[in-house]
Parts: C-alpha cells; sequence; structure tokens
C-alpha cells in the first residue's frame, strides 16, 4: 500500500490553522483542488483534520486548460454539478483551487458551508500566519467602514479619491473562519468593501514601488488613474506600467473591467512588500502578502460580484499602495503609509 509522507511543519500549520477554525468532531471538510495541484497541501490538511476527529474527503476536478491564468471567477466548478453539490453539503471546504468572485462560491456559502481559500505556499503560510489580534483589529476596522458613509484616500503622490459608502457589506479577511457560512482566506490581513454604484470620483496615482498584483511587479513610472462615476475613463502614464496596465485590461474586450472594484487596508504586520524582490520562490506564490501589507491601501478594479453586485467581469486588479493616508468620514485611519487609528495599530506584546 502507498505510503504519503506528510511534512512536519505542513502539520503542525495546518492543524493550528484547522484549530483556529474550530473544526471538530463530527465535522465533515472537504479538501478541494484541481487534480495535480497543491498535492502536498492536499495531504497535510486532511491528516491535520483527521487528528482533529472530523470527517474528510478530497474533491478534485481536472483545471480547464482553455482559461487564462489570473481570470477571476472561471473555475473548474463551473458546470460541475456533483462536485458543487458535495461541497454545499459539507461544514467546511478548504480551497485550494480559487473560486472567488464566483456564483458557486456564494452559493457554497449559501448553503452555511464555511470556506477557507489556501493557495500559498508553505513558507508564506508560516510567515503570515493569522493570530486572534489580526482578528480583532480587522472586525474592528470592519465596523468602522460599516459606520462610515464615505471614504477619502489622499497621497503626496496626487492620489485624491473619495468613495461613497453604505450599499455594500465590509469583509475582515483575518485568515481563518469558524463561523456557518463565511469566507476567508489563509493568510490574509486587511478588511476591505465596495463603493456605492456611480460613486467612486477622483484620481488614483500608482507611485514607484506600488504594486501591481497582476503581473508581480513593482511600479516604476506613475499611472494615474481618472475615475468618473465608478468607471475608469483614462489611464495616463508614459512608462511601461501605463502601457501594460492599458493593454491588460483591454484584453478582456469587456467595458466593465473599467470598473472600480473592491477597496480597503491592509493590517498584517507580518506581511513583507520585499517579497516580490527577494523571494526564490516567487511563481508559487499567490500575492498574500501585498494584499495584506499593514498600512497599505489596496485599490482594485473590475467585478463587484463577491459584493452581490451585478459586474462579473473576469478583468480584475489588484493594486496595492503605500504612503497614502486614508479617512473614513472624519476619522483617519491611515497617515501616509501609517496607521494611526489607536484600535487598529498593531502593537508589540
Ligand atoms: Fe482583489
Amino acid at each position: 500500500m502507498a505510503q504519503v509522507v506528510v511534512d512536519a511543519d505542513a502539520l503542525a500549520v495546518f492543524e493550528e490553522q484547522m484549530r483556529l477554525c474550530k473544526v471538530r468532531a463530527g465535522e465533515t471538510v472537504v479538501v478541494l483542488n484541481c487534480a495535480g495541484e497543491h498535492v502536498d497541501h492536499v495531504h497535510a490538511l486532511m491528516v491535520a483534520i483527521q487528528r482533529l476527529g472530523a470527517h474528510t474527503m478530497h474533491v478534485s476536478v481536472p483545471r480547464d486548460r482553455t482559461l487564462a491564468v489570473g481570470v477571476q471567477g472561471r473555475h473548474p466548478l463551473v458546470g460541475h454539478a456533483l462536485a458543487l453539490e458535495t461541497c454545499k453539503r459539507a461544514d467546511m471546504v478548504v480551497d485550494l483551487m480559487g473560486l472567488l468572485f464566483s456564483s458557486e462560491q456564494l452559493e457554497i456559502q449559501a448553503a452555511g458551508t464555511r470556506i477557507l481559500r489556501v493557495m500559498e505556499p508553505l513558507h508564506v503560510l508560516k510567515q503570515m500566519g493569522p493570530t486572534e489580534d489580526h482578528r480583532r483589529r480587522c472586525e474592528f476596522g470592519r465596523d468602522l467602514i460599516l459606520r462610515s458613509r464615505t471614504m477619502h484616500i489622499t497621497s503626496p503622490n496626487g492620489t485624491d479619491v473619495k468613495y461613497g459608502l453604505s450599499q455594500y457589506d465590509a469583509i475582515a479577511e483575518y485568515g481563518y473562519t469558524d463561523i456557518a457560512g463565511r469566507w476567508d482566506h489563509f493568510p490574509s490581513g486587511f478588511v476591505f468593501t465596495q463603493g456605492n454604484d456611480h460613486e467612486v470620483d477622483g484620481t488614483v496615482v500608482l507611485a514607484q514601488g506600488d504594486i501591481i498584483c497582476a503581473f508581480k511587479r513593482y511600479v516604476e513610472a506613475p499611472v494615474t488613474f481618472t475615475i468618473k462615476k465608478g468607471y475608469i475613463t483614462d489611464i495616463g502614464g508614459s512608462g511601461l506600467d501605463a502601457m501594460l496596465i492599458r493593454n491588460y485590461i483591454e484584453s478582456f474586450n469587456d467595458p466593465r473591467g473599467y470598473a472600480i472594484a473592491h477597496i480597503g487596508f491592509g493590517l498584517n504586520e507580518r506581511a513583507r512588500w520585499h517579497q516580490f524582490a527577494s523571494s526564490r520562490s516567487l511563481e508559487k506564490e499567490h500575492v498574500m502578502n501585498a494584499l495584506s501589507f499593514y498600512g497599505n491601501v489596496l485599490f482594485s478594479t473590475g467585478p463587484n460580484s463577491e459584493f452581490g453586485g451585478d459586474n462579473d467581469t473576469p478583468c480584475h486588479m489588484d493594486l496595492p499602495m503605500r504612503g497614502c493616508s486614508l479617512w473614513l468620514d472624519d476619522v483617519q485611519v491611515l497617515h501616509e503609509g501609517h496607521v494611526v487609528h489607536p484600535e487598529l495599530r498593531f502593537v508589540a506584546a
């Protein structure tokens, strides 16, 4: 009989993670992946889940090779009724496939199943791993957003943009989930919402060192987005970055790709901005270091379907920025990239 070797570090990481998710005896946790992908994670997760006395099963579906890499909301569960039904009947799904921005993910959540997305390699999981303090601060940030009517962001580089708030929910993404029907991503550490339809106006300037997640690339020359009524009306800049962004969005041939998507700020003090400059395994990494970086503003374009909006364009760009100031109504959260709100600030033990 074939034996599976499980990395001791991976087992320890996932066992702690499953404890934070309150996986317990009598529950069933589905581990979902695309065939052949994240296989080490699959094995370690299944052992970790069993150690906590829960049932586990592995649901694996072949990846559709016709889909472009990086396209959001399109995944192999589309049209796969049996796999989808199995996920909906589980207490929890560990998603190694990437269901985000899809109606299938919302359907699984609506069935009461909690979902934990895991896509990063082990060294990033260990480096960024969640704490209960991340949860406390992210939930505080979410509540602050939900009490606010506007978000205003500025930067010394020329960003000055306002979002009308109240139409959509806010999400605290802290890296684990113990609530029925709730989604999270291990690792994380940021909060975000979606501006009201037609109520995002102003200018966003990507400056040197900001990150274009779709390309895992640092901005070298400024890119200026002019935004009117929730849509980008112009992408200015003479450098390569502006050219690549214009070309990327154009390639989808979908006007909804110019919409403004989620907006928020990072709170994970363990995340590293320089990660993409120094990592030796960059091609295996996702972008959670950039999205979660303490004091960033995470600006993004494209879909709003994760908030129940009607824009499900596959053209999505995450664009984390440093050095911004951010206000929720008249409450200042960030000052030039520093977290200044006392309840959101990380304090070392
Ligand atoms: Fe995003």
